[in-house]
């Protein structure tokens, strides 16, 4: 396969750039009063108003150029049709039948997946009412006050998003607990507060073997026994959530208590599927129900919608120009949302494990930048930390504000102030303070002239930022389903354009395989032969902090 960066549409991005690099978006705006029409559109209840872009019709039509190049609507149809196009893992990418709602066929291997997805579905509702209605009881009787979620990556980050976003639809009768760190201190201090009697666990991992969540399994384990004394206690205080049957058997879980999954569910998009489960006992099914309803229609509109209006495709190619042309090594994501607080951890996985790769599906290594780097905090605590940099610092930091109109939460003016301070940030970093503007705010503050001329460096900023406003009208979980589909169709545009296989994780190997060989030298007190002398000097005094 040759190299997108070797094709005609790349090098025209390449000359754009050049061309444009005078172009001031201020100016941009004023000579047309019809830019953010042009530059937005709303689909699945989010509005994308795209307009605070470097971008001029021939920009996004060049990079609409680069998608066809890339042979986009051939991948598309191929993930649909259930191809392998996870090629280094030989697996079918299938998380949208997971919300499949409407009329389409999935099918791997020639078998349809519907059935056995809606029989899970079926399962997860009528696990997830009992619980929550109190017709499941603890072992003692009692009914289940708190689930603990025991996973991670994949596993857990959606899941916790997803339920602090949907904070406002749960109810206090039952609360719902992540642990994901091996450090000991995140169980401990999550269960410090909690009943064994009262406390059901989730224990979600696909293979069920990954040390972090099995560790962590076997102590959450442990402290129920310990309480309970009774191995019988496990099957109504344990469930799993897995692909693996024989090692959710061998761990100890009841089969019947374990809700299945698929190999053709990626970890990092198997909120949809039993992974989800958490988000059901917190929100209700029904609710969980809506969710998948609003990726479905996003799903629905990323298939269907032509690419110049199409969503996803949109804000992948905005993430292209500035990655691969204008230079920018990072993405921010700034929910103005508290709820939404977990979003910008969430996305670091789906975007950089997805496109953090450095050779294409063939194996040829790139000659340009693939994922970058994904960041983020909600305003307007983020203004008060790292907005200096993004507004004045040196780097481009290409920024999705994301914006609820409508609170969960009207408290007198603070929602006012909230949507003011994200509008003013995103127009701040437009527009920019030339050095006359900067000049004249301060002579009208009386300013001695000499102070001044020291202070106007200091006073300018640059301005041209770019910024896609993200604004929905109620964080519902419809609305949810949606935003986190979009992102997920985003990441898939921009790993098919950069030629990587997106739904691998290779990178995460090395380190896994590396620490189990330290951590067999820590039981034997030794340290293997041919360890490089900064580890094994580390692991020494390891050794020597050890407790006797
Ligand atoms: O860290 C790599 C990874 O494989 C993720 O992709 C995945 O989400 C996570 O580990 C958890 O894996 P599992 O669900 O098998 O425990």
């Amino acid at each position: 396969m040759h190299l997108i960066s070797h094709s005609p549409a790349w090098r025209t991005l390449e000359t754009h750039w050049r061309e444009i690099a005078d172009l001031r978006m201020r100016d941009l705006f004023e000579q047309d009063p019809e830019r953010s029409r042009r530059f937005s559109l709303e689909q699945c209840g989010i509005y994308l108003d795209y307009s605070k872009n470097l971008v001029t019709e021939q920009t996004m039509s060049n990079l609409m150029a680069l998608a066809k190049t890339a042979d986009l609507t051939f991948w598309g149809d191929s993930l649909l049709r259930g191809d392998k196009v996870n090629n280094t893992e030989g697996r079918a990418v299938l998380h949208m039948a997971l919300r499949n709602l409407g009329y389409r066929d999935y099918q791997v291997d020639g078998v349809d997946v519907m059935p056995a997805i809606r029989s899970v579905l079926s399962r997860m509702r009528a696990f997830s009412d009992d619980v929550r209605s109190g017709r499941w009881l603890g072992y003692t009787g009692q009914r289940i006050t708190d689930v603990v979620s025991i996973g991670i990556g994949g596993s857990s980050l959606g899941p916790k998003m997803v339920c602090e976003a949907l904070r406002p639809y749960q109810e206090r009768t039952l609360r719902v607990h992540f642990v994901s760190n091996v450090d000991g201190a995140q169980l401990v201090q999550t269960l410090q507060w909690l009943d064994p009697a009262t406390t059901l666990f989730v224990i979600a991992s696909k293979t069920f073997t990954t040390q972090e969540t099995i560790t962590n399994a076997d102590s959450a384990r442990d402290w129920c026994l310990e309480a309970l004394h009774n191995e019988a206690a496990i099957a109504r205080h344990f469930v799993a959530v897995s692909t693996n049957t024989e090692a959710v058997a061998a761990f100890g879980i009841d089969p019947h208590n374990m809700f299945e999954f698929w190999e053709w569910v990626g970890g990092r998009y198997s909120l949809w599927s039993a992974i989800g489960l958490p988000i059901a006992l917190a929100i209700g099914m029904d609710r969980f129900e809506e969710l998948l309803a609003g990726a479905h229609d996003m799903d629905e509109h990323f298939v269907e919608a032509p690419p110049e209006r199409n969503m996803p495709i949109i804000l992948a190619l905005l993430g292209i120009w500035y990655n691969n042309f204008g230079g920018s090594d990072t993405h921010a994501i700034i929910p103005y949302n508290q709820n939404l607080r977990h979003l910008p951890a969430y996305l670091q996985q789906v975007d950089m494990e997805s496109n953090g790769k450095r050779v294409t599906r063939d194996g040829e290594p790139v000659d340009y930048q693939t994922g970058p780097v994904i960041w983020g905090q909600p305003g307007t605590d983020a203004q008060h930390s790292f907005f200096q940099l993004i507004h004045q610092g040196t780097r481009l930091v290409p920024t999705d504000f994301i914006l609820p109109m409508v609170s969960h939460h009207p408290l007198d003016e603070h929602h006012d102030k909230l949507v003011a301070n994200c509008l003013a940030q995103a127009q701040a970093l437009m527009r920019g303070r030339t050095e006359a503007e900067a000049r004249a705010e301060l002579e009208a503050g009386n300013i001695p002239a000499e102070r001044i001329e020291k202070l106007v460096p200091h006073r300018i900023f640059p301005g041209n930022r770019p910024s896609n406003m993200i604004v929905v009208d109620k964080l519902t979980p419809h609305v949810l389903g949606a935003l986190i589909a979009m992102y997920e169709h985003k990441v898939f545009v921009q790993g098919v354009i950069w030629g990587v296989d997106s739904f691998d994780q290779w990178g995460v190997e090395l380190g896994k395989q590396l620490a189990g060989h330290i951590l067999s030298d820590f039981r034997q007190i030794s340290c293997s032969p041919g360890v490089d002398s900064s580890t094994a000097s580390l692991i020494r005094r390891y050794h020597m902090a050890m407790p006797d």
